[in-house]
């Protein structure tokens, strides 16, 4: 039997990851996508969540799905644009409110005896956010809760599993939000709630032999925690028909490459390294454009990647760590004319001309259940745990030219950052970290002399997903110890700083 699961359709709205994450952190399988794209309607879809919007309802263009096959058919639940389409659809009113509604408001009437809504009271804050009210709905429309300034703040079709709701359970300060969302996931749309990492696994390993056979793979390790958790997986399912190509860049962090290589093999894995900084420093030498740099070696990867990959006799796939948010095909929110792709770092880079099959174990899942896989597999927490690490490496910490000089100074640098971090436990209170080499020298006194030497700065951030992030406020005495450690440490760096920049407007990495 398919793995069952709950159809996201998607109109554009900042929360419809946030809700695909609520769903499955009910052990639910989902998938989000756009709201005129809707996959084919197979058995294993128990439910239908159609999303909130930017647009209103009002708009000349504004966003219409087709529901053939799903209203009326299967359970369905409208949140705020969705809730707002479907009474307008069937002849309601929505018009814009008097006052926006934006934030907290709590049930003043609740009908606790709407599958919907069981479990929940009168008084139960909810989050809202909109700017259109569903003034009238149609005939056969059934109140179930409201607001003391929105009566119709949910409904229900009577004669179907249709509900609707205008604010949003997805969010956090929705108190009862995830009691209503397992309301109609188990109870309305019967879900088994079966779909955790041990089942994940078992499933993606038979589908991975059923569809591999006997083929040879090739994949590129870095070290970080989705290429290790993709590697381990098909492992599992191919063994020793899984190759796997870890190269060194010269741009990692110190001692990196030959501790995660020991790992790699330590866990069964069948991993060549390949030790090619000299060619990396070559292309790089004079560069100092951050994107030019990026490109060259981006191109060298390739052309090293691509003839590992052809001394492996019959290769058939190559895979790769891609995850869900990166594949997630989104509405455009600025109500540009279709779906747009995201376009990310990293994926996408490796050439046609290798004719290969592609292969993604992990698209389906966000980053931290990327994690939860791994440790259902046992890897190794100090892999899971790390932080993110950019592909083009120290190349992009070191502002301007790249030199071997200047790589090793920094791997110092790093070093004394991350093992402090590590020792004092703030490791795992980071989002990322890392050390900029800044194209700055200052005046400095070690002894008796003056010094004239190079400045670096530290970074280390909080943040979910890379997109926004702040700077995390680190004890001054922590600083004072690393600083100090740097300075006198470290030969050719007399000063050292603290970036204390938020993302927006800065960025997490310098170039
Ligand atoms: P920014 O600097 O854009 O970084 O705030 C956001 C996240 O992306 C990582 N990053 C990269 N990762 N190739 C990568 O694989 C790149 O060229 C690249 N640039 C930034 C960065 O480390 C952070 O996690």
């Amino acid at each position: 039997m398919a793995q069952e699961k709950i159809l996201i359709l998607d109109f554009g709205s900042q929360y419809t990851q946030l809700i695909a994450r609520r769903v499955r952190e009910l052990n639910i399988y989902c998938e989000i996508h756009p709201y005129n794209k809707i996959p084919e309607l197979t058995d294993n879809i128990k439910g239908v969540i159609l999303s909130g919007s930017p647009f209103s309802v009002r708009d000349e263009h504004a966003p219409i799905p087709n529901l053939d096959g799903i209203k009326g058919v299967l359970p369905l639940l409208g949140v705020c644009y969705g809730a707002q389409h479907l009474a307008k659809d069937s002849g309601g009113e929505v018009l814009p409110s008097k006052i926006r509604e934006y934030g907290r408001a709590n049930l003043s009437f609740v009908n606790s005896s709407n599958p919907l809504l069981e479990g929940i009271s009168e008084g139960s804050q909810v989050w809202m956010s909109h700017g259109d009210t569903i003034i009238t709905l149609p005939k056969g429309f059934q109140i179930i809760t409201s607001t003391e300034d929105v009566e119709v703040a949910g409904y229900q079709i009577t004669k179907e599993k249709t509900f609707a709701i205008q604010f949003h359970p997805e969010v956090y300060h929705s108190t009862d939000g995830k009691q209503l969302l397992s309301n109609f996931l188990v109870n309305i749309c019967e879900c088994a709630q079966d779909w955790n990492a041990d089942s994940f696994v078992q499933r993606t390993v038979e589908d991975l032999k059923a569809k591999l056979g006997n083929d040879k793979v090739v994949l590129g390790l870095s070290g970080g925690v989705d290429s290790t958790v993709a590697g381990v997986l098909l492992h599992k399912a191919i063994g020793a028909n899984l190759y796997c190509i870890f190269v060194d860049n010269g741009l990692l962090r110190k001692n990196e490459f030959e501790n995660v290589l020991e790992q790699y093999r330590g866990m069964g894995l069948n991993v060549k390294g390949v030790d090619s900084k000299e060619r990396f420093y070559e292309v790089l030498d004079g560069l100092s454009d951050p994107e030019a740099k990026r490109k060259a070696i981006g191109n060298k990867f390739i052309d090293i990647f691509d003839d590992e990959a052809h001394l492996i006799e019959d290769v058939k796939w190559l895979a790769q760590g891609t995850i869900y948010p990166d594949v997630i095909e989104s509405v455009s929110a600025t109500g540009g004319p279709s779906a747009t792709i995201k376009s990310h770092h990293n994926v996408g880079g490796l050439p046609d001309f290798m004719k290969l099959k592609v292969v993604e174990p992990l698209n389906t899942l966000f980053k931290d259940e990327v994690r939860r896989i791994g440790r259902s597999m046992n890897i190794d927490e100090s892999l899971l745990g790390r932080h993110p690490f950019p592909g083009p490496g120290l190349a992009i910490r070191i502002l301007g030219d790249v030199t071997k000089e200047k790589v090793r100074i920094l791997q110092e640098v790093d070093h004394i950052f991350i093992t402090s971090l590590i020792s004092a436990g703030l490791y795992d209170k980071v989002w990322q970290a890392g050390a900029i080499f800044l194209p700055v020298q200052s005046v400095g006194v070690m002894g008796d002399e003056r010094t004239y030497e190079n400045a670096v700065a530290l970074r280390a951030v909080e943040s979910t997903d890379g997109m926004t992030a702040d700077w995390v406020h680190l004890p001054y005495e922590f600083l004072a110890k690393v600083s100090n450690d740097i300075i006198n440490k470290v030969k050719g760096i007399n000063r050292v700083v603290y970036d204390i920049s938020s993302k927006p407007p800065a960025t997490i990495e310098w170039e």
